[in-house]
């Protein structure tokens, strides 16, 4: 998700196209299905070169160690944008990946807020983004129904006895939810659903954007899977020099001398 910036953007398509091969992996790609759960990844800054010239003919590697030696960045606790509102339907869920982990987007017209879930249900680990908001506006599996509130709590097993013992109601019938809220008309996430960090919106808010909620700024929101990291977007949206040449024929290109 991204502001619109008067700075022309790659096409997706274009991108892709050239970036079919990784150039580098992302550190915080996980390799294995990570648990919010049971740790919290930490992953330690890059060191960076600089390439110093003394003269024309001599120049000298130095390498500068960054001072991260106690600076970590927990890449797991930290607010991050999952969808703008204006992109969602309250009437279904909605499936997204961020930061490696399939989450699922929903409106819980009880509690008059978005929740964010794991999207796996704890049943047979079905994508609840594949399900329905029922009757009740509790988040319904498609698979063999079990319905969720907001909470992340089971409220019905279909096909449990009714004068059974209450299974609906075992921990581990219950959804991990992760902390949610709103800012600036997008929707938030932290991902970790460790209890500890239930109250996070106390302690630490998302970045505020304060222009999208200012009338006087025109901008527009879109939300797009994109198969590689913030980095290369960053340094594409950085780079004018390459918008008259890769998009060729869609920005005015200046004359050749
Ligand atoms: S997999 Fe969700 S109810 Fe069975």
């Amino acid at each position: 998700m991204e502001l619109r910036a008067p700075t022309p953007v790659s096409p997706p398509s274009l991108i892709r196209t050239q970036l079919s091969k990784p150039i580098f992996t992302l550190p915080f790609t996980p390799n294995k299905p990570y648990s919010p759960l049971t740790t919290s990844t930490q992953f330690q800054k890059p060191k960076f070169k600089t390439l110093t010239a003394i003269s024309p003919s001599v120049s000298t590697e130095q390498e500068t160690e960054t001072h991260d030696q106690d600076e970590k960045f927990d890449w797991y606790s930290q607010w991050y944008a999952v969808m703008p509102v204006c992109d969602l339907d309250k009437r279904a869920p909605h499936g997204k990946k961020v930061m490696g982990l399939d989450v699922v987007v929903w409106w819980d017209k009880n509690e008059n807020a978005w929740k964010v879930f794991d999207d796996m249900c704890p049943h047979r680990l079905a994508p609840l983004s594949e399900g329905r908001i029922d009757q009740w506006g509790r988040l319904q599996c498609v698979y063999h129904g079990w319905c969720f509130s907001g909470s992340g709590d089971c409220k019905l097993i279909p096909q449990a006895p009714p004068d059974g013992p209450p299974v609906n109601t075992f921990k581990k019938a219950c959804v991990a939810v992760y902390p949610s809220t709103v800012q600036n008309g997008i929707v938030w996430f932290w991902p970790n659903t460790d209890p500890q960090y239930k109250d996070i919106l106390t302690k630490k808010k998302p970045p505020s954007i304060p222009e999208l909620d200012d009338p006087s700024y025109t901008f527009q929101m879109f939300n797009r899977e994109i198969p590689y990291g913030y980095e290369i977007l960053a340094e594409n949206l950085m780079d004018p020099a390459h918008v008259p040449y890769a998009h060729y024929g869609i920005f005015r290109a200046p004359q050749p001398r």
